[in-house]
């Protein structure tokens, strides 16, 4: 799937790469901050009456009244608070964009398409020069972001695909069909299904249908696990395996409990095994570790996969009910899409070589061919998801700083 221009960097340090780095910095510690009277500096607005580059439907008054206020502003939209990731995703944005000198209006919108198109037209109003967006509902919010494109604001998708718009520039996220992929591989490892000779009982969890990155999820995992559906190592009791019949409204936690508690309680009487339950990420795995525990009549420990590594669910590894998370670093996520954010202030038009130039030490891959929103294909920066479990957890989250504990031993996410 993903045979397109790909250009990955690992760990590379470049001088050439800190040259540039440094002068798109410098296009920005030079802007004014908030409550400061400054002049902005050349290279992040257009003179008046100029359209800045690339914006063909370039409203010339609206914009100038706009982007000639002598800040740089940059609107952050979130989908909700109640999931821990959009939570740092927000502070990370937040305190990486203004450590640039940028102003920021951060707003959650509860989940609710309309709050997200109020929140995003005050972000308007008030002076944005560029959008981040974490779509609600990645379908609904195409005028307000057409609106957005008539007055000249770049837009980032962040973390989900913003679709049907050709208003969205770039999407910045993991590699969403490789999440789906490592849950998939680590229940076919878990179960030996490569070697083994019996069948194995599965059930399918999914995400939120109106988030674009569920399919991805699904997708990467049902691929990776068809041959052995095929083969008749892994069956479905419930038959519940299409991608709208498994999935989940809002990514909420009772919602998945509900859906498998239904399933234990209809096809998995005493004596049939359920032996993994392919969780799409940690607020579902959360609800089925539930439902396992209130409602499984069986004995064996049943594989649960996740993605996020919330704390919850660092805690539900450590304590082995669930088995495994996929990480994605947010600090990380965010590197790259204010970095992206910051080139883009600065009227330049970011590609693949980004990515040499930052000289981040993390995978990131360019990507011009596999996000197609409905109206284009939209340019992605994709980070590289890893494989959590009680055996690396110590490694990968503790040792590499990411979270950390305190002085009574609690666990938190390090921002
Ligand atoms: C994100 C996941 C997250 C889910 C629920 C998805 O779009 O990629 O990391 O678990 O939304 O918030």
């Amino acid at each position: 799937m993903y045979d397109g221009i790909i250009i990955t960097m690992k760990k590379t340090k470049l001088i050439i790469i800190t040259i540039i780095s440094a002068l798109i910095l410098s296009a920005c510690s030079s802007t004014p901050v908030a409550g400061e009277i400054g002049t902005e500096p050349a290279a992040l607005k257009p003179a008046a009456g100029e359209a800045p580059a690339g914006s063909a439907d370039y409203d010339g008054s609206a914009a100038n009244a706009r982007r000639d206020d002598g800040r740089t502003v940059v609107g952050i939209s979130m989908p909700d608070r109640l999931l821990e990731r959009w939570n740092h995703d927000g502070t990370f944005l937040k305190e990486h964009f203004e450590d640039k000198g940028c102003e920021v209006i951060l707003k959650y919108a509860n989940n609710l398409i309309d709050t997200q198109i109020s929140d995003i037209r005050s972000m308007i109003d008030g002076g944005a020069d560029l959008l981040v967006i974490t779509a609600v509902d990645g379908a609904a919010l195409s005028s307000i972001l057409d609106k957005a494109k008539s007055q000249g604001i770049k837009i980032i998708a962040y973390d989900r695909l913003l679709m049907n718009s050709d208003a969205v520039d770039y999407y910045v996220s993991y590699d969403n069909y490789k999440v789906g992929v490592l849950q998939a591989e680590y229940i076919i490892a878990a179960l030996g299904l490569k070697n083994s000779k019996d069948s194995k009982n599965i059930e399918f969890v999914t995400g939120d249908p109106v988030d674009n990155n569920a399919r991805f999820f699904y997708q990467g995992a049902v691929d990776t696990l068809l041959p052995y559906i095929e083969n008749g190592k892994l069956t479905v009791p419930s038959n519940q395996q299409g991608f709208y019949e498994t999935s989940t409204a809002q990514w909420s936690t009772d919602i998945a409990q509900q859906r498998l508690q239904i399933i234990l309680n209809s096809y998995y009487p005493e004596g049939v095994t359920l032996d993994a339950v392919l969780c799409a990420n940690d607020s579902t795995a959360l609800g089925d570790t539930r439902a396992l525990e209130s409602d499984y009549a069986g004995k064996n420990s049943v594989v649960v996969t996740g993605q996020d590594a919330d704390v919850a669910n660092i805690y539900s590894i450590i304590e082995g009910k669930q088995s495994m998370t996929v990480f994605k670093a947010l600090r990380d996520e965010s590197v790259v899409a204010v970095a992206l954010g910051l080139s883009i202030l600065a009227d330049e038009e970011p590609d693949g070589k980004l990515i040499m130039s930052s000289g981040w030490d993390f995978d990131c891959s360019y990507n011009t061919t596999d996000y197609d929103n409905g109206s284009k294909v939209v340019t992605s920066f994709l980070l590289s998801p890893i494989t959590i479990t009680k055996d690396n957890l110590e490694e990968k989250l503790f040792d590499t700083g990411y979270y950390a504990r305190n002085a009574s031993g609690l666990i938190y996410a390090v921002e």
